[in-house]
C-alpha cells in the first residue's frame, strides 16, 4: 500500500531549513494495522502529512497504491486526498462544523465528491458508537465522541487508507481503548490499512507491527511476536510487565538498501563512541565497538 525510499522533506523558512526527514525508507502492506513512534520533532507529522497529500515530499520516492506521490499532479491530488486516504488529527476542530449535526458533517465529503449516500453515514455513526446521536449538533458532543464523528467522516469516501495523527492524544483512556477497538474492527471488516501516530506507550500492544522514527530516518522496527497471541492476553502481558513494546513485540534494527542502518544515540554515549567504531564479524555476529587507541 505504501512504499517511501529515501524519502527526503526540507521544510525552507527565510532564515532557515529544516531536514525534516532524511531518507526515510518505509513500506507498509494493504491491510496492516500498524503505529509509529518518535521523539517530539523527529518526522511522524510530517510523514503522514506527505503520506496524506497535504504537503510535498522534497525527493526520494512515496508511492501510495497507484498513485506516486513526488508526480502527482495538482488536481490528482485533490483526487487522491478525497478518494483514497481519510485523514484523523488529535484536535479535529478544522474537519468538523460545529453548527452542522453529527450526519450532516459525515454527509459533507460525501457532498463534495458527489457521491452522497445518506445510509451508508447513518452506518459510519453506528460503527463508531453514535447511533444515538446522529442528530445532535456537534457543539452538542462531547471531546470523545467528536472524536469518534470524524473516524466516521474520515470514512465516508471509502478510502483504502486510513492516517491517525495521535489520534487519542486528547481523551481519555476509555475512550482511547474505544477508538483503538474500533480502528481494529475497520481493518478487520473492511480491510482498511491503518497508519497511527502515536506516544502513547499502551496503544502499540494494538497494533501489528511499531515502526521508530529518529531524526527523520525509520530505525527500529517490532513486529507482534506472537501474531495470535490474543488481545485480552497481550495487554495482560503489557499490564503485568512494565507495558513496553517489548513485552508483545520483537525488536529489529532497519537497514537501508546500501546496508545503513542507525545505531541509537544512547548506546553510543554510553561506550563514548563519535565519529567512527571498530567492526568486527566473527562469522556469526557484528560486534560495534569503541575504535582501538592508537599505539
Ligand atoms: N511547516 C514547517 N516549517 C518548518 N519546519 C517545520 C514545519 N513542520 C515541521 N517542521 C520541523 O520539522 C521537524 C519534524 O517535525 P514534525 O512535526 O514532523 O515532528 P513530530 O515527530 O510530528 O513531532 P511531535 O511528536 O512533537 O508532533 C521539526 O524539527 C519541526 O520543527
Ligand atoms: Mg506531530
Amino acid at each position: 500500500m505504501i512504499h517511501c525510499e529515501g524519502l527526503v522533506k526540507i521544510y525552507k523558512t527565510e532564515e532557515i531549513e529544516v531536514v525534516a526527514l532524511q531518507g526515510l525508507n518505509i513500506t507498509v502492506a494493504k491491510g496492516e494495522m500498524m503505529a509509529i513512534i518518535g521523539n517530539s520533532g523527529s518526522g511522524k507529522s510530517t510523514l503522514l502529512n506527505i503520506l496524506g497529500g497535504l504537503d510535498r515530499p522534497s525527493a526520494g520516492q512515496v508511492q501510495v497504491g497507484e498513485w506516486n506521490l513526488l508526480k502527482i499532479t495538482d488536481e490528482e491530488l485533490v483526487r487522491y486526498k478525497r478518494e483514497t486516504v481519510g485523514f484523523i488529527w488529535q484536535n479535529n476542530a478544522r474537519n468538523l462544523v460545529p453548527y452542522l449535526t453529527a450526519l450532516e458533517n459525515v454527509e459533507m465529503p460525501m457532498m463534495l465528491s458527489g457521491k452522497y449516500d445518506r445510509p451508508y453515514a447513518k452506518q459510519l455513526l453506528e460503527w463508531v458508537g453514535l447511533k444515538e446521536r446522529v442528530n445532535n449538533k456537534l457543539q452538542q458532543l462531547s471531546g470523545g465522541e467528536q472524536q469518534r464523528v470524524a473516524i466516521a467522516i474520515a470514512l465516508a469516501n471509502r478510502p483504502s487508507m486510513l492516517l491517525a495523527d495521535e489520534p487519542t492524544g486528547s481523551v481519555d483512556t476509555r475512550t482511547s481503548d474505544m477508538i483503538m477497538d474500533i480502528f481494529r474492527r475497520l481493518n478487520r471488516e473492511l480491510g482498511v490499512t491503518i497508519v497511527i501516530v502515536t506516544h502513547d506507550m499502551t496503544l502499540v500492544s494494538k497494533v501489528d507491527r511499531v515502526v521508530a522514527i529518529r531524526d527523520g530516518m525509520t530505525s527500529t522496527e517490532f513486529i507482534k511476536r506472537n501474531p495470535n497471541l490474543d488481545q485480552s492476553e497481550a495487554e495482560a502481558q503489557a499490564a503485568a510487565g512494565k507495558s513496553t513494546i517489548h513485552d508483545v513485540h520483537e525488536e529489529y534494527v532497519v537497514l537501508d538498501r546500501a546496508g545503513r542502518l542507525q545505531i541509537p544515540r544512547t548506546y553510543l554515549q554510553a561506550l563514548g563512541i563519535e565519529g567512527k567504531a571498530s567492526m568486527e564479524f566473527d562469522g556469526e555476529k557484528i560486534i560495534i565497538r569503541p575504535p582501538k587507541a592508537l599505539g
